[in-house]
């Protein structure tokens, strides 16, 4: 069993949340959402009114998920930028990949405006959390977990496999949309993007 937190990283829809509180149930861990915790105790520079969220104080951050992380033992820490967590406090980066075509359809049911849902498309389609987390953590400390098509139940099955050390494991990236994709999807996907995307 591991005694370090484990850390859940993937760009908003891959279903980052649901998955922890399944894991969180399997595991007894208690979860640390970033984003929810740094706003909830004032881990926060200023905020962007044009993009209509907050700016993180990421050292206080860090500093204060380990602290907890200390005192209340292993934790699972979910956020797009999981890798600002010091790497001693975490056992893994587990990445959740999602399908650009299906998380489209999800970010559209958030009723997200079309930029920030082509920002993060695009962001799903090059891989963005797995080479920020790696680039922060060493490859050793990423895997990539496809969560397309997969039930909520399976998908928490594969993870703990992984954190079991029952199947095999694939560090660093794995997984390629502009090679999996369709012609068609790819398309769709990039268009998309394309006409969406303003550019500062
Ligand atoms: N395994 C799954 N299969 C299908 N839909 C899912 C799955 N996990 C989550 N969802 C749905 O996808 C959406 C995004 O999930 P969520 O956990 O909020 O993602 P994140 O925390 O990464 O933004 C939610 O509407 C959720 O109900
Ligand atoms: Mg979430």
């Amino acid at each position: 069993m591991c005694v370090r937190s484990i850390g859940l990283s993937g760009v908003p829809g891959t279903g980052k949340s649901a998955l922890a509180a399944r894991l969180s149930e399997l595991l007894g861990f208690t979860v640390v959402e970033l984003s929810e915790f740094a706003v909830r105790n004032n881990y926060v520079i200023a905020y962007d009114s044009s993009r209509k969220s907050f700016i993180i104080d990421e050292d206080r951050l860090s500093k204060a998920v380990k602290e907890l992380a200390n005192s209340q033992g292993p934790l699972i820490i979910v956020g797009h930028y999981v890798e600002i967590v010091p790497g001693d406090v975490l056992e893994l980066v587990i990445v959740l990949r999602r399908n650009p075509i299906e998380l489209l359809h999800i970010l559209e049911q958030r009723g997200w405006d079309n930029r920030k849902i082509a920002e993060n498309i695009e962001a799903e389609l090059l891989g963005v959390c797995t080479i920020n987390a790696i680039e922060e953590l060493g490859e050793d400390m990423v895997i990539e977990v496809d969560a397309t098509a997969k039930k909520l139940e399976g998908l928490a099955t594969d993870v703990l496999d992984i954190i079991f050390g029952e199947k095999p494991i694939y560090y660093g990236s794995s997984i390629d949309w502009l090679e999996k994709l369709d012609k068609e999807q790819l398309s769709h996907i990039l268009s998309y993007i394309e006409k969406n995307l303003i550019q500062d």
